[in-house]
């Protein structure tokens, strides 16, 4: 059975290849994640009950789709953040096509920002997809803003594994964090932040 957004995910999934294909300067790539990585977001917000999600990193908002269907799906919602006024402007057109927009705040900011002003425990998942040079030095708000029990997904874990590494070391050698290499997409780094409810919280 075809699902309401199918035809429009399909359309991005083309633009995104046709356009990443002939653009050669970085900041009017695409960059979106894969099919296979959306539908792991979406049984992830799913199964997680994940109703406060953060994006960032927004690109035309095709990651956004996939997580903020989910998140409507069990009454929630998806904040999303992009720095590119040119990639807010196509995000913007895409959600109002989706009938998703309701359920999408579009932050045109800088990631940093908003994790510095952001709540302890304000989010159940965070979807990091941006400058990977940039997580070390989020890492101290990231894992402040998620709840305890929530999860931290990000992506290219394998596709730059290298650029990755330092961040990852980062997490991994967290004791309130229990992490996970996914092999779908381009790599899905998982980390999920100790409760003090569960009995081993490492
Ligand atoms: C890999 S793309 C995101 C792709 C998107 N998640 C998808 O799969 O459809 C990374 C995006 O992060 C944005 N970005 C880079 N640095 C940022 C920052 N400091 N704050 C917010 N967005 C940023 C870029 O403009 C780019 O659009």
């Amino acid at each position: 059975m075809t699902k309401p957004l199918d035809p429009l995910l399909a359309e991005l999934e083309q633009f995104g290849q046709t356009n990443d294909r002939s653009s050669t300067e970085r900041p009017r790539r695409m960059l979106n994640i894969t099919r296979d990585t959306g539908e792991l977001l979406a049984v992830l917000v799913r199964a997680t009950a994940a109703r406060r999600v953060l994006e960032i990193g927004t690109s035309n908002g095709y990651s956004t789709l996939w997580l903020a269907s989910a998140a409507r799906a069990i009454g929630g919602a998806v904040t999303t953040v992009e720095l590119s006024e040119y990639k807010i402007g196509l995000a913007t057109a895409n959600f109002a096509r989706s009938g998703l927009a309701r359920y999408i705040s579009l932050l045109h900011e800088d990631a940093g920002r908003v994790l510095r002003r952001s709540a302890d425990g304000a989010f159940d998942l965070v979807f990091l997809d941006s400058e990977r040079p940039e997580y070390p030095g989020w890492w101290p708000d990231l894992k402040r803003v998620l709840r305890p029990g929530g999860l931290l997904v990000v992506d290219n874990a394998t596709s730059h594994r290298a650029e990755m590494a330092p961040f990852v070391a980062l997490v991994t050698a967290d004791v309130s964090f229990v992490t996970s290499l996914v092999p779908v997409g381009n790599g899905e780094f998982l980390a999920v932040k100790a409760d003090q409810a569960w009995s081993d919280p490492t």
